[in-house]
């Protein structure tokens, strides 16, 4: 079952109101979307990941055809699902014509789906080719820059979008890696990660499994790989100031909502 994050949190910032439009800039599976249109608001699903957005109309569209009811089908009707990059808010709003619109939510970061099911290498918890391109037209994989990039810009890659401590080590034993065979998998990464830093640890049941919790030794690499693979800080950058543009109202008074 899919949990969207903080959703009554972020739902309740937005404080949709009956028929006003709201943005959905990372559609996801839609769980906050659903909850826009239970609460009356016109919802547009933005999403860049197809099969995501595919996913996401078949889980709304169970709850809105027959025997969903009167109320269902209302719901069908006022959301509109579009597969674009959010970088584009703009124009994507325009061409729906959402503009003013009363809110625009941003869930960053990766979907359950994303993670467990797409196969696309975003978990170093799976045996996966390492992809993790959101957006299958994009052309650069996380194995085309592990094979492709300099020690140097690797490090810098890790440090930047990872603040890996251990960026220059693990640079340079990627490096030394890829000349014996080069990276295919999610496994080929972890090896070489945790030939540097260690395996996780496991949690001790003589404590109850109440000791400290540590993150997994490859969690920042994968994020590093995933932020550089989807150029996710230059849409972010690109998509913000459009949102506050698109604005109903003063922007200063309501503001992009995002957690
Ligand atoms: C954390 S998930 C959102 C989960 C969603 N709120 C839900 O309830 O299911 C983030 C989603 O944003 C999508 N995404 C990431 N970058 C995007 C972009 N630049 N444009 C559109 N969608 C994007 C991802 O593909 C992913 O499905």
């Amino acid at each position: 079952m899919h949990i969207p994050v903080l959703l009554k949190e972020a739902i309740d910032l937005l404080n949709v109101r009956k028929d006003g439009r709201y943005i959905d800039a990372t559609l996801g599976l839609g769980g906050h979307s659903l909850e826009i249109l239970k609460r009356g608001g016109k919802v547009l699903g933005v999403e860049v990941d197809e099969e995501s957005l595919e996913e996401a109309k078949r889980i709304i569209g169970s709850l809105v055809h027959p025997p969903a009811g009167r109320a269902g089908r209302d719901i069908g009707s006022r959301i509109k699902f579009v597969r674009e990059n959010f970088k584009d808010l703009k124009k994507i709003a325009l061409a729906h014509e959402f503009i003013p619109c009363d809110g625009v939510l941003f869930d960053l970061g990766m979907s359950s789906w994303q993670l467990e099911k797409s196969g696309r290498g975003f978990s170093f918890q799976k045996e996966e080719p390492l992809d993790m391109r959101m957006d299958k037209r994009l052309a650069v994989t996380a194995a085309d820059l592990l094979n492709g990039l300099t020690k140097n810009e690797l490090t810098k890659l890790f440090q930047k979008y990872g603040e890996e401590q251990s960026a220059y080590r693990i640079a340079s034993a990627v490096v030394r890696a890829r000349t014996l065979k080069p990276f295919e998998t999610t496994r080929d990464l972890v090896r070489v990660i945790e030939g540097v830093k260690g395996k996780p640890p496991r949690v001790s049941l003589a404590s109850g499994g109440k000791g400290k919790r540590q993150i997994h030794p490859a969690t920042k690499v994968f994020q590093a790989l995933r932020i550089a693979v989807n150029d996710e800080i230059t849409n972010l950058r690109s998509a913000l100031s459009q949102a506050f543009e698109i604005l109903r109202g003063p922007a200063s008074t309501r503001g992009a909502r995002r957690r």
